[in-house]
């Protein structure tokens, strides 16, 4: 549905897009992630048709963005960073005004705006004036004029920012109930959000793309190893040295915990080969007492991390 190939955006000498390269697939979510100043705004502003590109094509539809502007924009929602509202308009007034600039038909008009507003649950606020609504219904505002003239993409930039914890609930909901019948590009620097709301997610950091994967599969690939975290008791010199002769077991960090011969330790083993099993029955038949086993997991936050810093570091 969506294809990105080679998009470059040049600002003088900085490269703000450089040669970003991806794809969605129709009725996927895809979470946009990125540091500040990473780009997101910037590809997502091309998609739209708001800014030209200066080197490389992205396709919407099968339509060119920069050929075929009409064709694009008809199939495509947006929601800015800061959506322009107009405060002294009511929310009805703004939609419907909203609806005749993206050319819904007059006779369908009274209809969608409905819809709408169903879907982002504004269904009585109608007459209030924009500038009467707090930032979540602002939001939702935006989404609804997003979505007016129902179109099969829609390119939200940060729709949670500046929501309280229950707004941001009900926003990221509404974007999940949105999938399936739409095609969604999100950006965020919020990772959790990634992992509640996206299928797919495309991390970039000064303008290149990093890594494109499912949050699980970041998480997981990122790693290298297998981690796992375990507390025995006896001597922790003695488990670790234990532990170190067993097949596929990479290194071993121990540490006492409190008075009684009790540590915790954590083991790195090979990826490819799935060791818990030996390293369990191993330790018991070792004559050691296993208090707690389990795998240990890289936050999507940690691989973020890792990506986005060693990019820095690279292009230096
Ligand atoms: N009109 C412009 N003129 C010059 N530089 C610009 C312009 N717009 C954006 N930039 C620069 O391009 C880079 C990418 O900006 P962009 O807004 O796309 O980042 P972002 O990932 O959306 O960041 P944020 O998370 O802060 O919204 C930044 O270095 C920014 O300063
Ligand atoms: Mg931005």
């Amino acid at each position: 549905m969506i294809e990105v190939d080679r998009l470059t955006k040049r600002y003088g000498n900085l490269k703000a897009v450089d040669e970003v390269s991806f794809q969605v697939e129709k009725g996927e979510i895809l979470g946009f992630l990125g540091p500040n100043g990473a780009g997101k705004t910037t590809t997502m502003r091309i998609l739209t048709c708001f800014l030209p590109a200066t080197e490389g094509t992205a396709r919407v539809a099968g339509y060119d963005v920069f050929e075929d502007a009409m064709e694009v924009k008809r199939r495509i929602g947006y929601l800015p960073e800061h959506p322009p509202l107009y405060d002294e308009m009511t929310v009805d007034g703004y939609l419907k005004f909203v609806a005749r600039i993206k050319g819904v038909a007059p006779e369908d008009r009274k209809r969608r705006l409905q819809e709408v507003k169903e879907t982002v649950r504004i269904e009585g606020y109608g007459r209030k004036l924009i500038k009467h609504l707090s930032k979540g219904f602002k939001q939702r505002v935006g989404l609804a004029q997003a979505l007016i003239h129902d179109p099969e993409v829609l390119i939200l930039d940060e729709p949670t920012v500046g929501l309280d914890p229950n707004q941001i609930k009900e926003v990221r909901e509404l974007i999940k109930s949105l999938s399936g019948n739409h095609t969604i590009i999100l950006s965020t620097h919020i990772l959790p959000e990634v992992s509640m709301t996206c299928q797919r997610v495309v991390i970039i950091s000064d303008g290149k793309i990093v890594a494109v994967d499912t949050p699980e599969n970041l998480t997981r690939q990122q790693q290298g190893a297998a981690h796992i975290y375990m507390e025995a008791s006896g001597s922790d010199v003695a488990v670790q040295r234990h532990l170190q002769q067993i097949e596929g077991v990479l290194s071993v960090v121990s540490r006492p915990l409190g008075e009684g011969e009790v540590s915790s330790f954590r083991i790195e083993t090979e990826l490819k080969q799935d060791v818990r099993g030996r390293i369990a029955r191993s330790v018991i038949e070792g004559g050691f007492e296993l208090l707690e086993f389990r795998s240990l997991q890289l936050s999507l936050e940690e691989v973020f991390t890792q990506l986005t810093t060693q990019e820095e570091v690279r292009s230096q």
